[in-house]
C-alpha cells in the first residue's frame, strides 16, 4: 500500500470536515526525524491562512475529525501547526506481511496508461558516445519502472537516421565498397564519419555526388535507399551489442527513427500554413512564437522548412508528437534528452499544441539531464581530448571490477569471477548515473563508483548478497515461516517502516522519472538492514517466534532490494 497517499487521503477528508477550503493540500511527507513521528502533514498552515484562523486551532479541529484508529498510535500537533503521525508497529507489521505474501510486493494496481519513452536515440553512422549513455540508462530505468507497475510501455529509439548528411555517407560507403574496404571502414563508425566529412570538404566531385544522393534518397531511389539501409543496420547492430552489455531492454523493434516521420512533414508544413501559424519568411517557412523572444525582444521564428525545401529536426519532432497521439494513442510521452535540447522541444511542442495535433490530456514531458563531467569538472573526454566511446568505457569498467573482485575473493573460479565483475562493473557505471539527480551535471569518477562504501552499486549489490546469504546458509524454506512479524526493537521497526515505503517510492519515480529517488530509498533500506542485522540476532535468536519474525523481515528486505535494483536495471549476484 502507498502509505503516503493513504494518509494524505485521510487528512484531506479530515481537513474538509474541519472546514478547510476544498483545494487545501495536506502535504503529507515522511518525517525527517524520529521525534516527529513517521509522517508529518505540513498543509495546515497554508489552509489556516486562507481561512484566516490560527493554524493550531485548525490542526486541533482536524485531529477531532481524523479517523486513523489502528493505523497510528499517536498523532500530535507540533510547532506552528504541523501534524506528526506515529504509526502503530502492529499496523506496519501487517503491511509488511501483506507485501511478503504477494509476489508483486502488494503494490496497488494502477490504471494502465500507454506511455511512450523516447530514449537512447543515437545517430546513424556514428559511434554511440557517453552523451547517449545517460539517456539510455535513465530512460531504461524509467521504462522498467513503469512497466513493472503495469503500464503499457512503448520504447521509442528516436534514431538520427535522416538528414542531408546521408548523401555524404552514402557516397563515402560507395567509395569504400569500390575499394573493397566497406566492412573495415564500418567497423569504426566514428572514423567512418570523420573520413566521409573530410572527403566532402576536400573533394568537390565527391561533394557534388553526395548532394545528388540526398535528392535521390529523398525521392525514394532504390540504390540510395539500399545503401542507407546498410548504414542503419550496421549502426544498430553495434548499438544493440552495447545495449546487451548494459542490460538495457531496447531491441531492434523499438527503433522509431527520424525517417519514420518523414512522409508526414509536407502535410504538416502545409497544415501549419493553412492554419495561419506558419508564414513565408525570406524564402523559408517559419512559425513565429510569442512565447519565445529573440534577443531584440521580438517573437522568435522557428523554421519548419528551409529555403531549399529541406525539413528540420523541429519539424520531425512536431510530427513525432502527433504520431505518438494518432498512431500510438499515448497518454504520456516522455523524452530522455539532455537539457541543451530543452528549448528545441518546447518550441516544437508549443507548435504542436497551437496546431491542436494532440489533446490537452496527453502530456509531453522532457525528462532532461545534465552533462557527464570528468573529475576536473570539464566535459568527459579521453586523455587526448577526444570523445570517449561507450564500448571503451564499458571495457574499462569490467577490467577495474575484475581487479576489485579478485582482491576480495582470491579463491573464486574464473567463470564466476568474470560474471561478478561484469555485474559489478556495469552496475557501477549505471548506478553512478542513476543515483544522481538527473537534472544536474555529474562527475564521472571510477574510484567513487566502484567503492564498497556509500550509495554505490557495489555497496547495494553486496548488501543484497548479505541478506540473501542468511537464507542460503541456514537453508530455510520460506513456507516454514508461519509466525507473524512482530516489531518490538527500534531497529526492527525502523527496518519495517522502510520496507513498506517501497510503493510510495516507486510511485514517485514513476511520476517524475527520477531514479535517484529509488537509489536513495534502497540505500536507506540497506542501512536500516545493517542496523537491524548488527543489533538483532536473527538465526541465533532464542525465541522461535522472534527468529521467524526476523527471518521474515530479512526475506522481505532481500526481495525489496532485488526488485528495486531490477527496476533500475541493476543486476545482483548471490556471492561477491
Ligand atoms: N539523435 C538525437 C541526438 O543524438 C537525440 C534524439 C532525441 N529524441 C527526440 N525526439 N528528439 O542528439
Amino acid at each position: 500500500m502507498n502509505i503516503q497517499a493513504f494518509l494524505s487521503e485521510k487528512i484531506s477528508v479530515a481537513m474538509c470536515a474541519a472546514g478547510a477550503p476544498a483545494d487545501s493540500e495536506p502535504l503529507v511527507r515522511q518525517s525527517a526525524k524520529v521525534q516527529f513521528g513517521d509522517y508529518q502533514a505540513n498543509g495546515v498552515m497554508g489552509a489556516a491562512k486562507k481561512m484566516g484562523i490560527p493554524p493550531r486551532q485548525l490542526a486541533e479541529k482536524i485531529l477531532e475529525q481524523l479517523d486513523i484508529t489502528g493505523v497510528a498510535n499517536k498523532v500530535e500537533i507540533a510547532g506552528p501547526g504541523f501534524i506528526n503521525i506515529f504509526l502503530s508497529p502492529d499496523w506496519i507489521a501487517q503491511q509488511a506481511e501483506n507485501a511478503l505474501a504477494d509476489e508483486h510486493l502488494n503494490i496497488t494496481k494502477v490504471k494502465p496508461e500507454t506511455i511512450v519513452i523516447d530514449y537512447s536515440s543515437p545517430n546513424v553512422a556514428k559511434q554511440m558516445h557517453v552523451g547517449h549513455l545517460r539517456s539510455t540508462i535513465i530512460g531504461d530505468a524509467s521504462a522498467r519502472t513503469l512497466s513493472y507497475l503495469g503500464h503499457n510501455i512503448i520504447r521509442a529509439n528516436h534514431l538520427g537516421d535522416w538528414g542531408t548528411q546521408f548523401g555524404m555517407l552514402i557516397a563515402f560507403l560507395e567509395k569504400k565498397q569500390n575499394e573493397n574496404a566497406a566492412d573495415m571502414a564500418l567497423a569504426d563508425l566514428e572514423e567512418f564519419y570523420r573520413e566521409a566529412k573530410k572527403c566532402y570538404d576536400e573533394d568537390e566531385v565527391f561533394a557534388e555526388r553526395a548532394r545528388s544522393y540526398v535528392v535521390k534518397l529523398q525521392s525514394g531511389d532504390e540504390y540510395c535507399r539500399a545503401m542507407w539501409r546498410k548504414l542503419v543496420d550496421i549502426t544498430m547492430q553495434q548499438n544493440q551489442e552495447t545495449y546487451q552489455r548494459l542490460n538495457v531492454t531496447l531491441t531492434e523493434d523499438d527503433i522509431m527513427g527520424e525517417s519514420l516521420y518523414n512522409p508526414m512533414l509536407p502535410g504538416i508544413v502545409a497544415d501549419l500554413k493553412a492554419k495561419g501559424l506558419a508564414v513565408e519568411s525570406e524564402g523559408a517557412t517559419v512559425v513565429f512564437l510569442d512565447e519565445f523572444k529573440n534577443k531584440d525582444g521580438e517573437p522568435m521564428g522557428v523554421i519548419v522548412q528551409k529555403k531549399d525545401g529541406g525539413y528540420l529536426y523541429t519539424t520531425t519532432d512536431i510530427a513525432c508528437a502527433k504520431y505518438r497521439h494518432e498512431v500510438l494513442h499515448a497518454d504520456r510521452s516522455l523524452y530522455y534528452i539532455d537539457s541543451r535540447q530543452h528549448q528545441h522541444l518546447m518550441q516544437a511542442w508549443t507548435i504542436v499544441r497551437k496546431a491542436g495535433y494532440i489533446p490537452d490530456s496527453m502530456s509531453l514531458e522532457h525528462h532532461m539531464f545534465g552533462m557527464m563531467l570528468g573529475k576536473d569538472g570539464r566535459p568527459f573526454k579521453t586523455r587526448s581530448g577526444g570523445t570517449v566511446r561507450l564500448t571503451d568505457l564499458l571495457d574499462e569498467a569490467y577490467e577495474r571490477a575484475q581487479v576489485l573482485i579478485r582482491e576480495k575473493n582470491p579463491d573464486m573460479d574464473d567463470e564466476e569471477l568474470n560474471n561478478v565483475a561484469r555485474v559489478v562493473g556495469i552496475g557501477a557505471v549505471k548506478y553512478a548515473d542513476l543515483s544522481k539527480n538527473r537534472t544536474t551535471d555529474y562527475i564521472f569518477d571510477w574510484d567513487m563508483m566502484l567503492s564498497f562504501e556509500g550509495n554505490t552499486a557495489p555497496y547495494m549489490q553486496y548488501a543484497y548478497t548479505r541478506v540473501a546469504s542468511i537464507f542460503k546458509r541456514a537453508d530455510i524454506d520460506e513456507s516454514t515461516l508461519t509466525q507473524p512479524i512482530n516489531l518490538i526493537e527500534q531497529h526492527e521497526k525502523q527496518l519495517a517502516i522502510r520496507l513498506v515505503q517501497f510503493e510510495e517510492t516507486i510511485m514517485q519515480v514513476a511520476r517524475e522519472g527520477t531514479p535517484h529517488v529509488m537509489c536513495a530509498y534502497l540505500y536507506d533500506l540497506a542501512q536500516a538492514f545493517s542496523g537491524f542485522y548488527e543489533n538483532c540476532p536473527i538465526l541465533s535468536a532464542e525465541d522461535e517466534n522472534v527468529r521467524q519474525s526476523r527471518l521474515k523481515l530479512a526475506r522481505l528486505t532481500a526481495r525489496t532490494l532485488k526488485q528495486g535494483l531490477d527496476t533500475l536495471g541493476i543486476e545482483t549476484v548471490d556471492r561477491m
